[in-house]
């Protein structure tokens, strides 16, 4: 499983590098791909909404021990170190993630603030840390609870561990049951864990709640019509990307539209949780 979302991954990142559009959508220029949020008080659509809403549950400036768990192109390292100083660490299965962090790390002079190690974020991790950030990362988590355990295990007492995921609800309607397989299995999240499944799996981790914000109203999810058509037009696509060797990619393009759909309609939520040890 964390082999398939590896190369997933590197997958997506070959496809990013040739495709002007996807690098947009992608946030890349943020060294970054997750979600773009509505920031309400400039109206950009941005990828970097998040962090307003996470700044406020770091340590004191330059206090941070930070890793971010499932780190991508190592956009949340960066952007802490920069704003919030201290030393951070990435963890990532994807090679080519990896390899474009680091690079982006030493042309920017940051190796001694910043490491990026390519390492599971279910594998024992050495160091400590005193606030953990994992933004869409531990939706790939096969075994949540041991993702969960191992992470708090490197927790100081009194951190903090920030997730921001997308989560469905945990009753859905009928109607929605073949989107969310699909999802799951195209973007592989084969758990999908709901709010209350996180903070039930974090109350026996020893960890207490202490912030839940849902994003969902953040986002701009296109009306059904317009996500029928799209997936008419990737589904055409699919064959031929496939041959191209980008069958994740298609993946990721035909789950990213169930997902749209899902928001659309209320049953998956985009929420940050804090918590603290
Ligand atoms: C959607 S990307 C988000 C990347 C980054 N958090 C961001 O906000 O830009 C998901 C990330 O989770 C990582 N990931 C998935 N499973 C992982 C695992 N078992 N261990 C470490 N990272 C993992 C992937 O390598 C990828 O970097």
């Amino acid at each position: 499983m964390t082999q398939d979302v590896s190369l997933y991954y590197d997958e997506l990142h070959r496809w990013t590098s040739k495709d002007k559009d996807f690098q947009v959508f992608s946030g890349l220029e943020n060294d970054t791909i997750h979600r773009f949020l509505i920031d309400s008080d400039t109206d950009k659509f941005s990828p970097d909404t998040v962090y307003k809403f996470i700044d406020p549950f770091m340590p004191p400036h330059g206090a941070s021990r930070g890793l971010d768990a499932g780190c991508g192109y190592g956009g949340t390292c960066f952007r802490c170190l920069r704003v919030h100083g201290g030393r951070w660490t990435g963890v990532t299965i994807s090679e080519e993630q990896w390899s474009y962090a680091n690079g982006i790390a030493k042309a920017r002079g940051l190796e001694g603030a910043i490491q990026f190690r390519l390492a599971s974020y279910d594998a024992p991790l050495s160091g400590r840390y005193n606030v953990i950030v994992a933004i869409e990362s531990l939706i790939h988590s096969a075994d949540p609870e041991r993702t969960l355990n191992n992470l708090v295990a490197s927790l100081d007492a009194g951190g903090r561990l920030i997730i921001v995921d997308d989560m469905p609800l945990d009753e859905t309607k009928a109607a929605d049951a073949e989107y969310i397989a699909g999802f799951k299995q195209a973007w592989r999240c084969p758990v999908a864990l709901s709010a209350p499944g996180w903070k039930a799996l974090a109350q026996a981790a020893g960890l207490r709640l202490i912030a839940e914000q849902d994003f969902s109203h953040l986002m701009k999810p296109r009306a059904e019509a317009d996500l029928d058509a799209a997936l008419i037009d990737l589904s055409s696509q699919r064959a031929e990307k496939t041959k191209q060797g980008f069958e994740r990619l298609s993946d990721a393009e035909i789950g990213g539209l169930h997902l749209e759909r899902l928001h659309r309609r209320g049953t998956v939520r985009y929420i940050m949780l804090v918590f603290e040890k």
